[in-house]
């Protein structure tokens, strides 16, 4: 089974559009989300539009849990200002369906149990997973979810690290990557030869900062896009 691996949307509809595209030239079997479909950018019901039509399924991100609560608490000034924007052009049915994600799912393909979530097994909405954390962490994480593949968002980073049988994936962000590449990034996982491709697509990044500008939202925003910070 091929399945696509996206995370990190942050409202990009631009960036999302060209992702999606990208995934069905494909041919994957599901399509699945790692959370944060809101938050920074400027169409977050756009987003969530597409994510429903053609994502199989999506954990929650912290970005995501923020926009249904309010609770900006831990969040920079940016973080803040996006939040509060989607709160105010958000209808009540796409906060209803935020608040049907979960924090983790579960994918049975070729023997192999995924575990897929947007922060940690023992955090699962905040906990970043950096791609240099330690092995001896990362075999705690696999024992807690109990799987063999374990797929996280969250850093906006890709990340592939393979520790004795277990595999630790993160397919980077589409809507706005920190790797210091703007491209949008995505992640096909083969589980039957148990191959991690990832994937960049270029996107109109003019398009998605102007419109960050003209809703207001934080200059920085605009800026980050082009330097994939
Ligand atoms: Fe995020």
């Amino acid at each position: 089974m091929k399945i696509a691996f996206i995370s990190d949307i942050h409202s990009n509809i631009h960036a999302l559009k060209k992702v999606m595209e990208e995934i069905e030239k494909e041919g994957v079997d599901k399509i699945i989300c790692c959370g944060d479909i809101v938050g920074y950018n400027a169409f977050p019901s756009e987003c969530l539009r597409v994510v429903k039509e053609k994502v199989d399924a999506s954990v929650l991100g912290n970005h995501d849990y923020a926009t249904i609560t309010g609770n900006t608490g831990w969040f920079n000034e940016y973080g803040v200002a996006g939040i509060r924007y989607c709160r105010s052009v958000l209808s009540d049915e796409e906060i209803k369906f935020l608040k049907s994600l979960h924090t983790h799912l579960y994918l049975d393909a070729d023997g192999l149990d995924i575990y897929v979530t947007h922060g940690s097994p023992r955090d699962e909405i905040f906990e970043y997973v950096f791609p240099d954390v330690s092995d001896e962490l990362l075999l705690q994480f696999a024992e807690i979810a109990d799987a063999d593949v374990l797929v996280f968002g969250h850093t906006h980073i890709p990340m592939e690290r393979r520790v004795k049988d277990k595999i630790f994936l993160n397919p980077g962000s589409v809507g706005q990557p920190r790797d210091g590449n703007p491209m949008s990034s995505y992640m096909i996982f083969d589980t039957e030869s148990r191959d991690a491709t990832f994937k960049r697509v270029a996107y109109n990044i003019d398009a998605a900062s102007k419109s960050i500008l003209e809703k207001n939202l934080p200059r920085f925003l605009a800026q980050r896009l082009y330097l994939g910070i």
